[in-house]
């Protein structure tokens, strides 16, 4: 296992490498998926996906398609996100927004070619293993869990009930429906497609099911916490948006001192699920506890 800082780097140096050759009529497409992708992010969903295949003894080399998949996944989810239909943001990853240097048509169309070159790509990887069947299915098994967890059911539902808590009254339900969906699925789907694709027993993929959606939530509890009291300048995006825009988040609806026990026990409950893996599963506890403190 490498440091979360390894993978980080591994998956830069990655970035490309599912992007379609664009013809040059189109080369504005381009500079825009491009210029989303580069300026900057953690990068935490790649990295969640290599790390889990290396855990299961799997080859990273055949799982990068995936991770790099999972950011253009990401970086487009983000995109539309701030477009003014959505949260109308102008700041991103400490950089204006897509859509204020390309334009509102320019982000739509960036965002839609990140996808589908993700769903291009993902689609892909598996035909490479035609005649290794085991193999083959395995990859099937790993595109098919990203494209489910990003969409309709999946990131798509929590993105629905997100913009749709500005004009209906918050509840309980609806702020966990907006976490489990809009960001635990994004969270949970790399290190569910990391283990399939080395092959990992059902049990393994069990415990790690369970890890990864709290730290998906206690990551949306967080987020909500840095909207609330954290820095604009640290965060790279503007703070105070979701009171703004009147929605629904953990703080709004339970408060401060509540979201931050939340958080917590949130944290202990990802740390708890895969304990029993001691040192092995190292990487993935003490990330969770290093998101839990995380500032930016
Ligand atoms: C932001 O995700 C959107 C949420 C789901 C909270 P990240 O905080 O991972 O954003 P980047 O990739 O680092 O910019
Ligand atoms: C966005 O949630 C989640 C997705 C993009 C799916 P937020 O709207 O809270 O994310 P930020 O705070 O703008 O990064
Ligand atoms: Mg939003
Ligand atoms: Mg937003
Ligand atoms: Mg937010």
């Amino acid at each position: 296992m490498k440091t979360f800082y390894e993978y980080k780097h591994i998956v830069n140096d990655h970035l490309g490498d599912c992007l379609p050759d664009i013809q040059p009529e189109a080369d504005i497409l381009r500079q825009a998926m491009e210029y989303s992708l580069r300026v900057g992010g953690k990068r935490l969903r790649p990295v969640l996906l290599l790390a889990a295949c290396e855990f299961a003894r799997g080859d990273i080399n055949e799982a990068m398609p995936y991770a790099v998949c999972l950011e253009y996944i990401h970086t487009y989810s983000l995109i539309h996100d701030d477009l003014p239909a959505m949260d109308n943001d102008d700041l991103r990853r400490g950089q204006p927004t897509n859509h204020k240097v390309y334009g509102e048509d320019m982000a739509i169309l960036a965002g839609d070619a990140l996808l589908s070159s993700a769903a291009e790509a993902l689609t892909a990887e598996p035909l490479k293993y035609i005649y290794e069947h085991d193999k083959m299915i395995r990859h099937l098994r790993a595109a098919h869990e990203i494209l489910k967890r990003a969409g309709a059911a999946g990131m798509i539902a929590g993105q629905v009930a997100d913009v749709r808590s500005e004009y209906e009254e918050a509840d309980e339900a609806t702020v966990r429906f907006i976490e489990e969906h809009k960001t635990s699925d994004l969270i949970t789907a790399p290190v569910r497609a990391g283990l399939m694709l080395a092959g990992a027993s059902d049990i393994v993929l069990n415990d790690f099911t369970k890890y990864a959606f709290n730290l998906g939530v206690a990551f949306q509890v967080l987020d909500d916490i840095l909207d609330f009291e954290g820095d604009a300048d640290l965060i790279g995006k503007n703070v105070g948006k979701d009171k703004d825009l009147g929605k629904c988040n953990y703080v709004c609806v339970h408060g401060l001192d509540a979201a931050k026990e939340e958080l917590h026990r949130l944290t202990e409950a990802a740390v708890s699920a895969i304990e029993r893996y001691g040192m092995p599963a190292a990487f993935f506890m003490q990330l969770a506890e290093d998101l839990e403190s995380r500032r930016y």
